[in-house]
């Protein structure tokens, strides 16, 4: 399997109790490389588009204003399978479902405030890289 990237967000759940570097530290334990990161703050209409695919749901407003609530990390991981690594190691979107030892069961406090995102699939991940990112930003 070829090193692959993908897209992450440590939530504004997570930045606000001081989480980042116990999130990081699971990331880089199961072999993920962060090569690019940075803490910014988005607008509603910036969480709004990133987040337009779940237009239509009814926690949609909910999660547009949660995500522009507090300071956010983007970051893009990488390694061998890095995708389906991500997700693993966030566990389910929901932490009462979420695998012992995963960011979610540990760190999570809700369904809508669940401490991390990571991209579903390579084309998700590359377009979600690149509405945060410069090519001359990943220095894998
Ligand atoms: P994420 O992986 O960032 O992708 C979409 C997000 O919508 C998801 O994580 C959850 O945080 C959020 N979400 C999913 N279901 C619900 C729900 N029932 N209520 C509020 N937020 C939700």
């Amino acid at each position: 399997m070829a090193l692959e990237r993908t897209f992450s967000i440590i939530k504004p759940d997570a930045t606000r109790r001081n989480l980042t570097g116990k999130i990081n530290a699971k990331l880089e334990e199961a072999g993920l490389r962060i090569i690019a990161q940075k803490r910014i703050k988005m607008t509603k209409e910036q969480a709004g588009k990133f987040y337009e695919v779940h237009k239509d749901r009814p926690f949609y407003d909910e999660l547009c204003e949660f995500m522009s609530s507090a300071p956010v990390v983007v970051q893009v991981l990488e390694g061998e399978n890095a995708i389906a690594k991500n997700r693993e190691v966030m566990g389910a979107t929901n932490p009462a479902d979420a695998a012992p030892g995963t960011i979610r069961a540990e760190f999570a406090e809700s369904v809508g405030e669940n401490s991390v995102h990571g991209s579903d699939a390579p084309e998700t991940a590359a377009v979600e890289i690149a509405y945060f990112f410069s090519g001359t930003e990943l220095v894998g």
